[in-house]
């Protein structure tokens, strides 16, 4: 039986409203054993974890995106250490910064950015990184912050082989999403090779970013086997084993049990 696993999914967006759960039973049905939901706000805690409690191979992240840093307050950093009680809550994140669309100013991004790392820290749990068009400053900002001590992932790598070498240095993990697939992705297909075999995970990023052949139509987590064969193309591996490493590597990262396990 074929298994892989979503590492990044907004399963409670409205898009997803009317039919979440006959996506998320395909989903299961294709293979996909465990699914982690990335958190972007405060407003959608409770739907994820809702998602959560009614599966039990499903689980999420709490943070503020990049485009919301500018809601970053001491009540959102309660907040978020309140849902941490929960036992499938696995990550801090998604949070970074967003150079690109700058939603919120820069100066707001990078404190929000800063106390989600320390909150990581405290809570000895793994990060999930937005970032886009600010390497340098991630980089930094998570070298101050001793990033390291608790690990994370760069989600959806849209670097080349340029930023590969400081990734590793860091020894954290990059997650694939859909870009990949896209024909203009090459500085991305280029890194997908250099990457560790035990660094390397897939995503969806649904309900955007999907993969070819679904590029343009709303994403889903079943389609995150498109994303691993590209992957396992540019990789030269067979896809069974590209799934099954990165199904591993995410659930070391984020400290998941086996799928049939307790
Ligand atoms: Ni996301």
């Amino acid at each position: 039986m074929k298994s892989i696993i979503d590492s990044h999914a907004h399963l409670t967006w409205d898009t997803f409203g009317q039919d979440q759960a006959a996506v998320i039973e395909r989903a299961f049905k294709e293979g996909v054993v465990q699914i982690v939901q990335a958190g972007v706000d405060l407003q959608s805690i409770p739907e994820m974890i809702k998602v959560s409690d009614q599966y039990e191979s499903i689980y999420f992240g709490v943070g503020i995106h990049p485009h919301e840093a500018k809601f970053w307050s001491q009540e959102a950093e309660s907040a978020l250490k309140a849902a941490a009680g929960h036992p499938k809550m696995v990550a801090v994140g998604e949070c970074g910064l967003d150079y690109y669309y700058n939603h919120s100013d820069r100066q707001a991004q990078q404190a929000a950015f800063r106390a989600q790392v320390r909150l990581a820290r405290t809570l000895g749990k793994p990060l999930i990184i937005h970032t886009r068009d600010a390497w340098e400053e991630t980089f930094e900002i998570l070298d101050e912050e001793k990033a390291f001590e608790v690990g994370g992932v760069f989600h959806c790598f849209t670097g080349g082989p340029e930023v590969v070498a400081r990734i590793k240095a860091l020894d954290f993990y990059v997650s694939f999403s859909g870009i990949v697939t896209f024909k203009n992705a090459k500085p991305i297909q280029e890194a997908a090779p250099l990457f560790a075999d035990d660094r390397i995970l897939v995503e969806t990023d649904c309900p955007y970013l999907a993969p070819l052949p679904h590029r343009g139509k709303r994403n889903e987590p079943s389609y995150v086997w498109f994303v691993a064969q590209k992957l396992a193309d540019l990789r030269a591996v067979e896809l069974a084993s590209l799934a099954a490493q990165t199904a591993e590597n995410t659930r070391r990262l984020f400290r998941l049990p086996a799928p049939d396990g307790p």
